[in-house]
């Protein structure tokens, strides 16, 4: 049974460690998309309602295990403080009722390999505080001082976010509502192995868009001209197309494409059919960036037509407009389904946001790309079994 907050008792007078999932994406030190700082601010607000002071930390991109001002947090405490209406400390706790650590990255002890090295980073991170709220759900895959090692020094429980997170999977892995459909993209067939495997036991229909679309199309035979190709998992697209068919689960691929001539905003681009890429005026030389608006149609009917859906990895090159219609189909879709729609995380989170959607037009947008696709799989969650949890 996962521990929740209520398991601590009083905390009063106590300090809290909170492992929070604030790894934001940044352009030029402003932040880009601040779902993760937002969906962290109910428990904050709940344990400095509870009369507890709140030390938050967590880890911001990939650091090399050293400072790096690229990758310091202290833009994340200001957009904290403004969400909190409440100052908060950088860096090192100070009269504030609140205090964000700087990038626990910065020491390379938290992603150390090494079991005694993370412990002794945790044993530091520990004497900041009484007990620890983990709530980091985004970072809950990762076996690291601080999502792992710090739990099982203090007594510890998951945050309210990780409860929400944990009870919309399992909603979709235990007894979703049929008809089930998940609506995956992404650049790699081989990132998404795993998932595929899962969940084609379980789904009504699995929609492949995105940039791994051209490997399951040349898996099919067809020349995908410049278009991305994912050559370790060309073999493996090929054995899910005859899985999926003698399962009887729809595997459905896109009819149509968006071809480029160059990977740009302002590249020309037709539309082609998925079998012909390399017929268009760009010839080998096309560059697929996006589904057709025939499949975009497609994939909207069918989404709307479920009652369960999990969408993980955008459909095309979101970021570029004349390569964002796709995507907005499949999330236009994703709003209007009658039972449970799920964005998963990361990318498909942020393009959301970007295209002008609000988080509370779906049934729930995930903080957590690769932790909700290692949830999906069943694989073991070190930062969850540790706070009790169990599949
Ligand atoms: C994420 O954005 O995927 C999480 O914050 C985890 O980060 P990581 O993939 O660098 O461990
Ligand atoms: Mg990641």
């Amino acid at each position: 049974m996962l521990r929740t907050i209520d398991s601590l008792g009083e905390l009063s007078g106590k300090t809290v460690l909170l492992r929070c999932d604030l790894n934001v994406p940044l352009k030029d030190g402003e932040i880009t998309d601040d779902g993760r700082v937002r969906a962290s601010v109910p428990t904050i607000r709940e344990l400095l309602d509870a009369g507890a002071r709140v030390v938050a930390m967590s880890h911001l991109g990939r650091p090399d295990g050293a400072p790096d001002e690229k990758y310091s947090l202290r833009p994340v405490a200001t957009r904290l403080a403004e969400l909190l209406g409440e100052e908060v400390a950088f860096g090192a706790p100070g009269t504030a009722r609140v205090t964000l650590l700087e990038n626990l990255r910065f020491d390379p002890r938290e992603t150390s390999k090494d079991d005694a090295e993370r412990m002794s980073f945790a044993e530091e991170l520990a004497s900041h505080g009484d007990v620890v709220v983990s709530d980091g759900f985004g970072v809950v895959h990762r076996k690291q001082a601080s999502v792992f090692e710090l739990e099982t020094l203090r007594p510890s429980a998951a945050g309210r976010l990780v409860e929400t997170e944990l009870g919309v999977l399992e909603r979709l892995t235990r007894t979703p509502d049929k008809p089930y459909t998940v609506v995956l993209g992404g650049s790699k067939v081989s990132d998404k192995l795993g998932v595929i495997d899962a969940l084609l036991p379980k789904v009504d229909r699995l929609l492949i868009g995105g940039g791994m679309l051209f490997t399951f199309l040349k898996a099919q035979g067809h020349a995908i001209g410049k278009s991305l190709l994912d050559e370790d998992g060309l073999a493996e697209a090929k054995r899910y197309l005859d899985e999926a068919a003698a399962r009887g689960v729809e595997l459905v691929l896109p009819t149509d494409v968006v071809v480029a001539e160059r990977f740009s905003a302002d590249a020309r681009h037709v539309v082609a059919s998925a079998d012909a890429i390399e017929d268009t005026e760009f010839g080998a030389d096309g560059l697929g960036l996006d589904i057709g608006p025939q499949t975009a149609d497609r994939f909207a009917e069918l989404i709307r037509a479920s009652t369960t859906v999990f969408w993980n990895g955008p459909m095309g090159v979101f970021e570029l407009a004349p390569f964002a219609a796709g995507t907005r189909a499949v999330a236009e879709a994703l709003t209007q389904v009658s039972g449970l729609g799920v964005v998963g995380g990361g990318d498909s989170a942020a393009a959301i946001r970007q295209l002008g959607f609000r988080d509370d037009q779906f049934g729930h947008v995930s903080t957590g790309g690769g932790a909700s696709l290692e949830f999906l799989e069943g694989k073991k969650l070190p930062g969850l079994e540790v706070l009790g949890w169990q599949q």
